[in-house]
């Protein structure tokens, strides 16, 4: 059976984006709809979303029923992601903002009203439109209370049927806010309690997803495991424990039309295996772009990331300097986020003309070309569930630097000195010193082994990273959630 699926997400690629969930979300809609499903994506249609030309509105007056009496009126446009569908939500009074879910690192203090309303909202579509899907896969904590709903208020409605799916792509983000956001929601106040919405006194959106969706998802295997310690578990690990039959760990793919150095427009010239030449081109291009030593030689080393805590990169930030001084490498760091982190990366920069560039902001393009022109990448995260950025890596030659969590360590295969075997370099403890003395195997590599080099990039770019696998897995945890609401789970 040829399924019915809606995916519910606060971020998609290619319209808005924060950071992986954006892409993930858009590149396993695709596959799923190539693979003749009914893909249905519903988002935000944020006012900083440049509009393709393709959009068409769909609904005037889409009624969100809220609670406390609340109705609102939206409107609601499509446009094509592939053989799938975005389906937009218009709702200026939520979504005329500069960004997604903070200014200048600031959280938006309606968030809990801004995202139940998505959540509500997507909801209302189908039931208006007769658009009932077998399956709502429904990603972090935005759309939390989507299972909460169809469990309760809305669970005699021809979508009481339909399973969902909640995939955690990062636990950090719980959804906390007053219990007041749970009546505006329009949810029973009995489901503000602890095997259910609240936690510590607070309404938690993730922690109500964890005890009503269907099946529950994350992005890597060892993700998934970490997730149930106390270490990682963030304080809902021992809901995770109690779900652990349902709870499942599926590495994400990558879209490789988008990310593939054979014929990536974003970039100079374009390279592959066996043709590798492009490559030097695209280093050089960016030494030049961002004011690095034009120097084939030296290793360079590339960041991408949002700057904060979980990435680790304030770690690279303590050792940046000695690592210039001592070892003939490269830095460059392309990312956003915590103020204090881009100030020492701009004064790095500042204090290493040649040797360390940055650039403080978020630029897609940019974000190829520090893929294709580094030789390295530094992916130093304390948590990473599942982490893209190390497999575009991969895919462009550039052997990754990171440490040993995550999607991390089900993704990149450490390297074994002497034989060329591997495909990145891996460290465990979350230090600097640590991070150092990996940097400096790996240039060592560079300069002593250069074979090894050469051996591990074929490994890496050989690597499939597609979604090919991972589709199946969804569909098969579809299938299992559809069989088991079915039952009236
Ligand atoms: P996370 O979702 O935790 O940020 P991922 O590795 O899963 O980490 O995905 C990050 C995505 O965001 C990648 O596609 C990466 O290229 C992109 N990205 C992050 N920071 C920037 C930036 N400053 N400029 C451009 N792209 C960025
Ligand atoms: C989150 C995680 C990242 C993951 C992405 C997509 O942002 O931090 O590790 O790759 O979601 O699933």
């Amino acid at each position: 059976m040829k399924k019915k699926i809606l995916m519910v997400s606060p971020e998609c690629s290619p319209f808005s984006k924060v950071g992986g969930l954006s892409d993930m979300v858009a590149s396993l809609s695709k596959q799923f709809a190539e693979d003749g499903c009914q893909v249905k994506v519903f988002t935000p249609l944020y006012s900083t979303i440049k509009r393709p030309k393709n959009m068409q509105k769909v609904m005037d007056n889409l009624s969100v029923h809220m609670g406390l009496g609340i109705e609102e009126y939206a409107s609601v446009w499509k446009a094509p992601l592939g053989k799938a569908e975005a389906v937009f939500l218009e709702f200026n009074r939520y979504y005329d903002r500069p960004g997604i879910y903070n200014y200048h690192s600031v959280s938006y203090d309606d968030n809990g009203g801004r995202f139940s309303f998505m959540a509500r909202a997507s909801l209302e579509y189908c039931l208006a439109t007769g658009w009932i899907p077998d399956v709502i896969h429904c990603h972090d904590w935005t759309t939390g209370l989507i299972p909460v709903y169809l469990n309760t208020t809305l669970r005699n409605t021809p979508l009481g049927r339909t399973a969902t799916v909640f995939t955690i792509h990062n636990l950090q983000h719980q959804g906390v806010f007053d219990r007041g956001v749970l009546e505006y929601a329009g949810l029973p106040q009995s489901e503000f309690r602890a095997d259910s919405c609240e936690s510590y006194g607070a309404l938690n959106m993730l922690k109500g997803a964890l005890y009503n969706a269907t099946k529950i998802t994350t992005v890597s295997p060892t993700y998934s495991k970490e997730i149930q310690t106390p270490a990682y578990g963030c304080g809902l690990d021992h809901v995770l424990r109690f779900r652990a039959a349902d709870l499942i760990g599926i590495l994400n793919g990558i879209d490789t039309q988008d990310w593939n150095p054979a014929v990536d427009k974003r970039i100079p010239a374009n390279y592959k295996v066996g043709s590798m030449e492009g490559k030097a081109v695209c280093k050089e291009a960016l030494q030049k772009k961002v004011g690095l030593n034009r120097d084939a030689k030296a290793p360079l080393f590339g960041v991408v990331s949002r700057l904060y805590d979980q990435k680790g990169l304030d770690l690279l930030a303590r050792i940046a300097k000695p690592l210039v001084d001592h070892m003939d490498i490269q830095l460059m760091i392309l990312g956003n986020g915590e103020g204090w982190l881009e100030e020492a990366f701009r004064n790095l920069t500042g204090a290493n003309p040649g040797r360390i560039a940055s650039y403080i902001g978020f630029d897609n393009d940019l974000s190829h070309l520090v893929e294709a022109g580094s030789d390295f990448f530094i992916m130093p995260s304390r948590f990473e569930p599942c982490g893209l950025n190390q497999m575009y890596s991969m895919v462009y030659g550039t052997l990754p630097v990171v440490r040993r969590t995550g999607g991390l360590a089900d993704t990149v295969e450490q390297y074994v000195q002497g034989s060329g075997r591997g495909t990145g370099f891996i460290f465990d403890d979350a230090t600097a010193d640590a991070l150092y003395n990996t940097i400096g195997w790996a240039c060592s590599t560079w300069f002593d082994r250069p074979k090894d080099i050469t051996a591990m990039r074929l490994n890496a770019m050989t690597r499939d990273f597609s979604w090919k696998n991972s589709s199946r897995r969804y569909d098969q945890v579809y299938t299992w959630a559809i069989g088991t609401r079915s039952l009236g789970f």
